[in-house]
């Protein structure tokens, strides 16, 4: 008996408790090595799947492409502040004058106090300190400020992306509301804001003009109007002697379209983005394009080598893949419901797309082609100027877009330059150019349709 018990660890009924003891265990281990092992080595813990690292990593670039088009100077202070001093331009604007260039207030950046004191009458809208405390406060949309060490006053401005493609919904006043992102500014006066700027030696370098005609050119452009390829191809008047610049475009509802700008070639959102962020904002980066080259066609930037720019200090291309998704998830605003006849507008919709032809190049739901959608200027009636100035010598279908407010998004005009200034006028030049003959009422509710968009 005392043999048995010194070799036998067990009854066997002992044993059998045992044995499941010792599977249920290694059951356990097994399932913390296979699935609770990998998750606690994950930095974020709440990303289970790829599934859900997708999801995880839409927000986080949503976020991130937010904050780069809002707030991102791209290091272009040292263009706009240090060089061309406009800081010291801006610091003697009132607020009013500030407005009345069309630059616009986040409502959202002011602390509670100040929107008190703002509604009582009790801020000064005509004294220009009140401009440096708003700047201050993050709050002029599209415009940062850098303080003097004391933080008394600025040492220098840089600019972002909003400034041109963000307004405000003016729900605290005229120019003060809630931040639009994509909407296109077409109340802002850039070429003015810029041409009161101290010193523009650097754009006399640049086009080889002296400074008056600097100055001259950007004040020609006018409310909402800029011209990017002004520093490519140094033309800064039409031949009918009307400036060369085009409309601020929204940025929103741009995914799915291919060539982006109004004349298109230049390529998709990210290298426009690219294009402009180092070379229209002068911010620090790379970029990288071969077509700038042609002395013939871009003496400009030939000559200044802009297709082969590289900054040591790179502040753009990490910030590219964000600011391109955050611009692509921009959604198109939808008409009011009452703001068009949607029995007219359904009968314009097969006008649109059968008799007048309009689908053939504004491919519903996009509204431009799927593909490579650009198109001589012949093709829509109209002179090649601008298509000229554009590496395949084409203007890109526009996306249609949001065509029923005219107050913000289509003020000033439509077409690249706004030589059309309303619906009915666009259509009356298809008509003509295209010879659709269509009748009044065709054209009514074509436009109905084109307000429903
Ligand atoms: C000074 C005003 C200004 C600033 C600042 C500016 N843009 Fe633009 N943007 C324009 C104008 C004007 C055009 C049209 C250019 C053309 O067609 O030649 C344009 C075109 C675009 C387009 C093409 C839109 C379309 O319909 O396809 C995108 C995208 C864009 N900008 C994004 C940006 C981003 C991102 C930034 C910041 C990195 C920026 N822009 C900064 C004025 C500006
Ligand atoms: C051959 C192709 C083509 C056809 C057909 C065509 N369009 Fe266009 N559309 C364009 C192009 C290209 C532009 C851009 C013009 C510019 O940038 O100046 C444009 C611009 C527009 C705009 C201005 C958009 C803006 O944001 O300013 C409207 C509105 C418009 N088209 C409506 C129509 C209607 C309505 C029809 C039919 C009657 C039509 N289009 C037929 C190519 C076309």
């Amino acid at each position: 008996m005392k043999r048995r018990k010194t070799f036998v660890f067990f009854h066997s009924s002992n044993r059998h408790k045992f044995v499941t003891v010792a599977c249920v265990s290694l059951a356990l281990a097994l399932l913390f090595v296979i699935k609770l092992l990998p998750l606690l080595a994950q930095t974020t813990p709440e990303v289970v799947g790829y599934d859900d690292a997708i999801s995880h990593n839409a927000q986080q670039m949503l976020a991130e492409g937010k904050q780069t088009f809002r707030f991102d100077t791209f290091g272009s202070e040292a263009f706009w502040g240090d060089t061309l001093k406009l800081h010291e331009a801006v610091a003697k604007l009132s607020p009013k004058k500030a407005l009345a260039l069309g630059l616009k207030v986040d409502a959202e950046a002011l602390p509670a106090d100040l929107v008190e004191q703002i509604k009582q009458g009790k801020v000064d809208l005509d004294d220009p300190a009140t401009t440096l405390a708003l700047v201050k406060l993050n709050a002029v949309v599209g415009v940062k400020a850098f303080l003097t060490p004391d933080g008394s006053g600025m040492k220098s401005i840089g600019i972002n992306c909003a400034l041109c493609h963000s307004t405000v919904d003016d729900s605290f006043a005229p120019g003060i509301g809630h931040r639009l992102d994509g909407w296109p500014n077409r109340d802002l006066d850039v070429g003015a804001i810029v041409a009161s700027a101290p010193d523009l030696s650097a754009f006399k370098k640049l086009l080889g003009v002296p400074e008056p005609t600097v100055r001259k050119v950007l004040k020609s452009w006018g409310p909402g109007k800029f011209d990017a390829q002004l520093v490519l191809d140094g033309k800064a008047f039409r031949p009918d002697g009307k400036p060369a610049a085009t409309l601020n475009p929204a940025a929103f509802g741009l995914a799915g379209v291919n060539n982006h700008t109004w004349t298109g070639s230049w390529g998709n959102v990210t290298y426009w983005n690219a294009f402009v962020s180092n070379l229209e904002m002068h911010g620090k980066g790379t970029f990288f394009d071969l077509r700038l080259d042609d002395k013939k066609k871009y003496p400009v930037a030939a000559k200044a080598g802009l297709g082969h720019k590289r900054d040591s200090d790179d502040q753009i291309t990490g910030k590219l893949p964000a600011l391109q998704f955050y611009q692509l998830a921009m959604p198109v605003p939808k008409p009011p419901p009452d703001s068009f006849n949607s029995e007219a507008a359904t009968r314009g919709q097969a006008i649109f797309n059968n008799k007048a032809k309009c689908a053939t190049c504004h491919v519903p739901p996009l509204f431009t082609e799927p593909g490579w959608n650009l198109h001589s200027a012949q093709e829509i009636g109209i002179d090649d100027f601008q298509a000229k100035r554009s590496p395949d010598n084409r203007y890109r279908t526009a996306p249609l877009r949001a065509l029923f407010d005219t107050q913000k998004i289509h003020k000033g005009g439509f077409y690249h330059d706004g030589r059309f200034a309303t619906l009915p006028e666009v259509v009356n030049h298809y008509d003509k150019a295209l010879k659709l003959q269509l009748t009044e009422q065709e054209k009514n509710d074509l436009i109905e349709y084109l307000k429903s968009i």
